[in-house]
């Protein structure tokens, strides 16, 4: 096992034992309350509903391993309970804490502890839920970052790329809500318009809302595209195919050459997600086919869906990789500050410059992307687009 999936492991497991003591807490302290707030009948239901949710991981490991079906409710329940238990435990200690202060130290247990943490939790699940609500009818952030390459042809200076990802579009995105997207991308009009896959989220349908909606839009010299896992999960086998006849703009291990209007010429290699070798042999990432076309003294433009594919050769061969698949975890902040998914990617969301030595000066952008995985819920990590200017660095003196 590599050291990245021993790590990815380790937190799976520690998120996992994390949830089975949050419900075991929440369960002791409907336990305490008292009969007004709560009868016997509702703890009743209560315990025996929180007895399901705490065998829910079982269930979702063993679908995982192809041992029992996968239920798409049932992963949805998951995510969402996870998501309210850890809003509510976040409210529910300073709520305690509070309140204890408030009534001085005659304040005894359970009663009082019992009421506040109950008091605090919703509180804090209730202000949480509505942030992360708010996020989905507010229009995208654009985020706007420029970058500077040495010896950077000057006909690709000032060259926009905008970089969509992870759209999920039948998974709590209303259509008229993707027609804000197309309208925004629209009215940036940039020079590339580069997307990054988890296009469809799960079934074959979406593919014809991206057709109808996206695909009549185009950067000025060009729109490029690779596959997610989520294009295989769905169309399995023929996800290449289908997504073409979609009017995708697909680049699965191959490169297309773009030239700017004064010249300048971008190489744009796609590289295909790991999950389509599950499906098929000639499916799945292929850098020595992907990097064939390219030829020496190109600037090189990767995309590539998953970030963790930004290592060794590829970094070395691409000035620029662009990635999504994390979601920033979409609870959390960009780096440097926390996010879900911070705890098991080493590039959550955001541009990271290579530090080694072979690809110095070469950069990585993740998107956090625009859709939603699980549930509809981003609390900080906001749906969002990148526009990225590439400049030649200044001379200096
Ligand atoms: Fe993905």
């Amino acid at each position: 096992m590599s050291d990245r999936r021993a790590r990815f492991m380790r937190v799976l497991w520690g998120a996992l034992a994390l949830y089975e003591i949050l419900n075991f807490l929440f369960l002791s302290l409907l336990r305490a309350l008292p009969p007004p707030i709560l009868s016997r009948e509702l703890l009743n239901v209560a315990e025996g509903a929180g007895i399901l949710v705490m065998i829910l991981p079982l269930w979702l490991v063993l679908s995982f391993r192809e041992i029992l079906p996968r239920v798409r409710i049932l992963s949805r329940i998951f995510f969402l309970w996870y998501f309210i238990l850890g809003a509510f435990w976040i409210g529910a200690i300073p709520g305690m804490l509070l309140v204890s202060l408030a009534r001085g130290s005659r304040s005894t247990y359970p009663g009082l502890i019992s009421e506040s943490a109950l008091a605090g939790g919703l509180l804090l699940t209730g202000a949480l839920f509505v942030l992360s609500l708010r996020a989905r009818f507010l229009p995208p952030r654009i985020i706007r970052k420029t970058l500077t390459f040495d010896g950077l042809d000057p006909r690709l200076s000032g060259t926009t790329i905008l970089h969509l990802s992870d759209l999920h579009v039948g998974a709590w995105q209303g259509e008229a809500r993707l027609r804000t997207f197309a309208g925004m991308v629209r009215d940036l009009s940039p020079d590339i318009l580069a997307i990054t896959g988890d296009v469809v989220d799960h079934r074959e349908e979406e593919g014809e809302i991206f057709e109808r909606i996206f695909s009549p839009l185009s950067g000025r010299i060009g729109t490029v595209a690779v596959l997610g896992n989520h294009e295989y999960w769905t169309l399995e086998e023929g996800a290449a195919e289908v997504m073409r006849r979609h009017g995708y703009p697909l680049l699965k291990n191959e490169s297309r050459l773009l030239v700017t209007s004064g010249g300048g010429e971008i190489r744009v290699v796609g590289i295909d997600d790991p999950a389509g070798a599950d499906y098929e042999s000639d499916c799945g990432p292929d850098l020595d086919k992907a990097l064939s076309g390219v030829r020496a003294g190109e600037f090189v433009l990767a995309l590539v869906h998953q970030p963790t594919l930004w290592e060794g050769r590829l970094c070395e061969s691409a000035h620029l990789t662009l990635s999504g698949h994390t979601h920033g975890g979409q609870i959390g902040w960009h780096p440097p500050f926390p996010n879900l998914a911070s705890l098991f990617f080493r590039h959550s969301a955001g541009l990271f410059p290579s530090s080694a030595p072979a690809s110095l000066g070469h950069f990585l952008h993740v998107s956090a992307g625009l859709g939603y995985y699980g549930i509809p819920v981003r609390v900080g990590m906001v749906p969002e687009m990148t526009l990225l200017t590439l400049l030649p660095t200044p001379k200096k003196g």
